[in-house]
This record gives C-alpha cells, sequence and structure tokens, in this order.
C-alpha cells in the first residue's frame, strides 16, 4: 500500500471535491492501486497570515521523510491569475524543492513557466502534473502521453470555456447574457473573477497551456490573440442562426515555420463542423496530429467532479512512476526517469 501525504495549498470548491472523492474512492483506489491519501496540511489565503511558499517550505521540511519516499504531494488549486500566473508559479516551485510532487488543476503555471518547471521536477525527481487544468479531468496529457506514443501534434482547435459556450449558447435561445453568466456563477462553473471567462483569458491561459505541453511552444495567455463574449454578441449570434451557423469562442494553435501561434476567437461555424455541435457546457478539442489525422475528444458534462477527477488521476499518474522508479532501481542497468508530459 502507498501512502500519499497531501498537502492541500487552496481549499475551495475544487480542492474540496477532490477530498470527497478520494473519500467515495477510497474503495476502489485501494483495492486497484493499493493507494491510501490523506491530507496532513492545508492553507488557504485567509488561514494564516504566514505566506504560503513560506507555508511549503515548512511543510515539506516537516514531511521530510515522506517526500523522500516520493509519498508527499502538493495539491495546488489556488486562483488562476492572469498576469503572471503568481504566486501559484512560486508555490510548485517551492513544493518541487521540497522535494514535493505537485498536482495542479491552475492554469497559471503551465501557461507561463511549463518549461523551467517541468525541469525544476526532472533535477528534483519529482511529477508535475496538471490534467485538470483542461477540459476538467477529461483525459489530454494522460491521452497524448500514454496512448499516442510517437504520434507529433502539430495543432489544435477546439472550445475549451465552459462558461462562454453556455452564455452562447443560451444568447442562442434568446437568454440574455447577464442571465446566463449568473447561471453559470451560482452552480460555481465560472471562474471566481468571471471577467477571466468572459473576456477570453480563461480560454487564452488554456491555449497557452495545450500549446507549451502539446506544441512545445514559449507562449503565455498575453501572446494569444484574444476575443471574448459580451451581450453585443447576440446580433452576430443571431444573424449567424439565420442561415444555419452557430458562433463559437474557439481556441487553436499551430505551429507552421518553427513558431507557435495561439488564438482565442470567435468563429461563425457551419453546423457540420464538430464544435458547433456543442451545446451549454460542453467542450471539445480536436488534436491535428501527423500519423492519425485529427483525433477529437468531446466533454459532455463539466463541473467540479470531472476537474476533481483529474488530480485523482494525477496521483494514480504519480503512483504508476513511484513504482516504476522502485522496480528500476531493484533491475541492472541504468535507472530510467520518465519526463513529465
Ligand atoms: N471550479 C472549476 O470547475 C474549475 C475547473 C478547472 C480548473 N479550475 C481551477 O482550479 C483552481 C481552483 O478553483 P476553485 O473553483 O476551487 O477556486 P475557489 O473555490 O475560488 O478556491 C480557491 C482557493 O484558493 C485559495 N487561495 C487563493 N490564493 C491563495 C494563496 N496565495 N495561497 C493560498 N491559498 C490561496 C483560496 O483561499 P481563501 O478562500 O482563503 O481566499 C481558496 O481556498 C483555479 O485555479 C481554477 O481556475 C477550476
Amino acid at each position: 500500500m502507498t501512502q500519499f501525504d497531501l498537502l492541500l495549498v487552496g481549499n475551495g470548491n475544487v480542492a474540496r471535491r477532490f477530498v470527497s472523492l478520494l473519500e467515495e474512492r477510497r474503495g476502489v483506489l485501494g483495492r486497484r492501486y493499493a493507494i491510501r491519501a490523506r491530507v496532513v496540511g492545508v492553507k488557504t489565503r485567509r488561514s494564516s497570515a504566514e505566506s504560503t511558499v513560506d507555508f511549503i517550505r515548512a511543510a515539506c521540511a516537516r514531511h521530510a521523510a515522506a517526500a523522500r519516499e516520493r509519498r508527499l504531494v502538493v495539491v495546488e488549486t489556488t486562483t488562476l491569475d492572469v498576469a503572471k500566473g503568481e504566486p501559484a508559479t512560486s508555490h510548485v516551485r517551492a513544493a518541487l524543492a521540497g522535494r514535493a510532487h505537485v498536482i495542479t488543476t491552475n492554469k497559471g503555471p503551465t501557461a507561463f513557466a511549463y518549461r523551467s518547471l517541468r525541469r525544476a521536477a526532472e533535477r528534483a525527481g519529482r511529477k508535475f502534473l496538471f490534467e485538470g487544468a483542461v477540459m476538467d479531468g477529461i483525459p489530454i496529457f494522460n491521452l497524448v502521453r500514454d496512448a499516442l506514443p510517437a504520434v507529433t501534434i502539430i495543432g489544435f482547435r477546439g472550445v475549451v470555456n465552459s462558461t462562454t459556450n453556455y452564455v452562447l449558447t443560451a444568447m442562442e435561445r434568446g437568454e440574455t447574457f447577464d442571465g446566463a453568466l449568473a447561471a453559470m456563477q451560482r452552480s460555481g462553473i465560472a471562474e471566481a473573477d468571471a471577467s477571466l471567462d468572459i473576456e477570453g483569458w480563461d480560454a487564452a491561459a488554456k491555449t497557452a497551456v495545450l500549446a507549451n505541453v502539446l506544441l512545445g511552444a514559449r507562449v503565455t495567455p498575453h501572446s494569444v490573440d484574444r476575443e471574448g463574449v459580451n451581450a453585443a454578441a447576440a446580433h452576430r449570434i443571431l444573424a449567424a442562426q439565420a442561415v444555419g451557423r452557430r458562433v463559437k469562442l474557439v481556441a487553436s494553435a499551430e505551429k507552421a515555420g518553427g513558431v507557435v501561434r495561439g488564438r482565442v476567437l470567435l468563429v461563425d461555424l457551419p453546423e457540420t463542423d464538430l464544435l458547433a455541435g456543442l451545446d451549454g457546457q460542453e467542450n471539445a478539442l480536436i488534436l491535428h496530429t501527423d500519423l492519425l489525422g485529427e483525433v477529437a475528444i468531446v466533454q459532455r458534462g463539466s463541473g467540479l467532479t470531472p476537474t476533481a477527477y483529474g488530480l485523482v488521476a494525477d496521483l494514480v499518474s504519480i503512483l504508476r512512476d513511484v513504482q516504476r522508479t522502485r522496480a528500476s532501481r531493484r533491475s541492472p542497468g541504468p535507472a530510467r526517469r520518465d519526463r513529465n508530459p
């Protein structure tokens, strides 16, 4: 049995659902993977005056034995910051420096500092994983890493923000922009600061995450061409509807001549386009690959449970890595260390 000790950095909607999901799935995690997990520390913005980086350093030192045994995991679920991805990026660095693994649903660190954090994780021999950061834990990074060996991703196109897709769909039905947005805020799906969703920042951050991880880019949300959704879009939505088209907020990036360009733009799509078929909170991502053509991932339901599941999936990925490392230490030959996605 592997006992993971969890340090929760952020304890809002996602972290609380993660903890309850671990409890609900305790049986299957124990039987299938021999995983047990317990929370050994919690830090929120208001829980103490101590800085969160200091909390992480002290907690990693306090749990040094678990860190050494690769059982200490920092669960980073603080609020998204689209200016610099901070202080979450510093939280990840402090955790890796303390020899803890990091799992996060926060897009900030991967959108702003993916390469340097991946290098820090490799140097520390720990994992930095973020399956829940894009499309709520529906497998994207796991899929590419584990199920698409030797495939190169050359671009992608998708609808990756549930709030704006819900608002666009509601406006097609004649609902108001404000009413539809308020419904998303009540459900906890919209970001704490809903302007991040409607101004396209959340989608730009996801575009940066996808581009950095899947296309090897060095983009940030600020270098992504960005458009949002507002009440004035109603006219365009109804005009598109009248000619059998649908307006969607499409995130995309492709690699051309070694350069990656990311975009989040309102696009009128024909109804035959897979992205045009997405209603309400539905999301989809179409990966353009060199060997398999287009590979599409569709998310019909969104919410806290799939996002929290992304963290559970990351925990299982860490277990597999720990098991591989143990096995490679037992077997002769040079030790192998897998790269992050
Ligand atoms: N909700 C979703 O469906 C969803 C889906 C995918 C990804 N995400 C991402 O997951 C993350 C968490 O989302 P959420 O819905 O759980 O947010 P939330 O309910 O607003 O919770 C955020 C938590 O972060 C804490 N926090 C903020 N700044 C902090 C700091 N500097 N140090 C320590 N703690 C800090 C807050 O503490 P206080 O309460 O003390 O302020 C709160 O506990 C966000 O990055 C979000 O973008 C969310």
